[in-house]
């Protein structure tokens, strides 16, 4: 069976009008930054420029309408995201990809779904949007993204360490309350790195 061919421009168009400008353009940055690691590594392009594009599509909708999408579609809320609802703009976005833009590929919707917390034991498309969420050349928030963003090109495993360890380094000096998920996979990417040292 053929592969399915998304329409990315009129997908485009139609995202423009639920973001705002400023998130557009790191969309768009997400979008080419993961078609580029798909490039790298031999993934999938359509399919990580997809995820890509959509990632962020549930970042417009309020806190409280998100809690009320999840409510209604049985959509499992943590008590981190009870406490930090825009952690939920990414199970949200998973579910308005499929149900508004038409997405029934399951490997995009767990890259759309796990792109901000990560999880242990990342497939390759979920890895590749994490990424680029984190390093599309708008950002510039970490002092580590020099090397970050070397690695990315290079390993995608040793990549998700960095980012993570990152994140949790952040999170911590912030007293910010760490997603389950977001621990398990740094100590999953952990784990990968020291094998690699032994
Ligand atoms: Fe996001
Ligand atoms: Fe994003």
């Amino acid at each position: 069976m053929a592969a399915t061919y998304y329409d990315l421009e009129e997908m485009s168009k139609r995202l423009r009008k639920y973001i705002d400008a400023n998130r557009f353009y790191h969309t768009q940055g997400v979008r080419f930054t993961s078609a580029a690691l798909a490039m790298a590594h031999g993934a999938d392009i359509h399919k990580a420029e997809t995820a890509g594009l959509l990632h962020d599509c549930a970042k417009g909708i309020s806190d409280s309408k998100k809690i009320k999408i999840c409510d209604k579609n049985e959509i499992e809320i943590s008590k981190v995201e009870r406490n930090n609802p825009f952690l939920l703009h990414a199970k949200v976005g998973a579910y308005i990809a499929k149900e508004k833009y038409g997405i029934d590929d399951e490997e995009i919707l767990d890259a759309i779904r796990f792109h901000t917390t990560g999880k242990a034991g990342m497939h390759m498309l979920e890895q590749i949007v994490f990424i680029a969420d984190y390093i599309e050349p708008r950002r510039n928030k970490s002092k580590h993204l020099p090397e970050i963003r070397l690695a990315a090109f290079r390993d995608l495993d040793e990549c998700c360490y960095l980012i993570l360890k990152d994140m949790l380094l952040y999170l911590k000096s912030k007293s910010g309350e760490i997603d389950s998920n977001t621990q398990d996979a740094y100590h999953f990417y952990e784990e990968v790195h020291e094998d690699r040292r032994d």
